[in-house]
């Protein structure tokens, strides 16, 4: 099995994190890969917010929480340190597209590099409420933008998954 196949095969959603932050270039990789994605006419318009900062982690997780309709303290983000944002601006006819390739590359340098990552969702709300202003206001981007998903990312904290089988009849061949 060739080493990217590997990883395409073993990364899994991780659902449990330690609170401790990986190092900045662990990081760094992480978001490189995510910018290196493919994207509709080339025109590279994801856009990427590293959240490390554990007051704006919190909010957004405790946003989020609200969105889903969970009550008390569940933390949707499951303790990860990082929440990386992926945004697009709306008048690109492929966002959602081209931000969802991002996260999947980000998603797939995670798993290389041994650390854990789950897409977590409602970052669609998120951009539509007073929150996602205040995230923009805080990175200096104007304009209209959608929430296209979140990467919770971190030091998994819990021993990889099995690989679940994979369901049958999903590839048909027309020669
Ligand atoms: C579009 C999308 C949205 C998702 N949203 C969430 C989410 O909000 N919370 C969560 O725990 N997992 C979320 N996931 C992760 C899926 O539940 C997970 O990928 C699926 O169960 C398959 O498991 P695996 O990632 O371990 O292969 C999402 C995945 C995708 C692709």
């Amino acid at each position: 099995m060739s080493k990217l196949t590997k990883i395409i095969k073993e990364r899994r959603s991780v659902r449990k994190f330690s609170s401790l932050l990986p190092s900045k270039n662990l990081i760094d990789e992480v978001l490189e890969a995510g910018i290196y994605a493919a994207s509709g006419r080339g025109k590279q318009a994801p856009i990427l917010i590293s959240i490390t900062n554990k007051e704006l982690r919190d909010t957004i997780a405790e946003e989020n929480r609200k969105i889903g309709g969970w009550e008390g303290d569940f933390d949707p983000f499951y303790g990860a340190p990082i929440i990386i944002l992926v945004i697009a601006p709306k008048d690109i006819p492929t966002a959602v597209y081209d931000g969802s390739l991002s996260i999947g590359n980000m998603m797939l340098k995670a798993q290389e590099l041994g650390l854990g990552s789950c897409w977590i969702h409602r970052a669609k709300e998120e951009m539509e409420s007073d929150l996602g202003k205040e995230i923009l206001d805080k990175v200096g981007l104007k304009g209209d933008y959608i929430g296209i998903g979140h990467l919770a990312l971190g030091i998994p904290d819990v021993p990889p998954e099995p690989i679940p089988e994979r369901l049958p009849d999903r590839i048909f061949f027309i020669d």
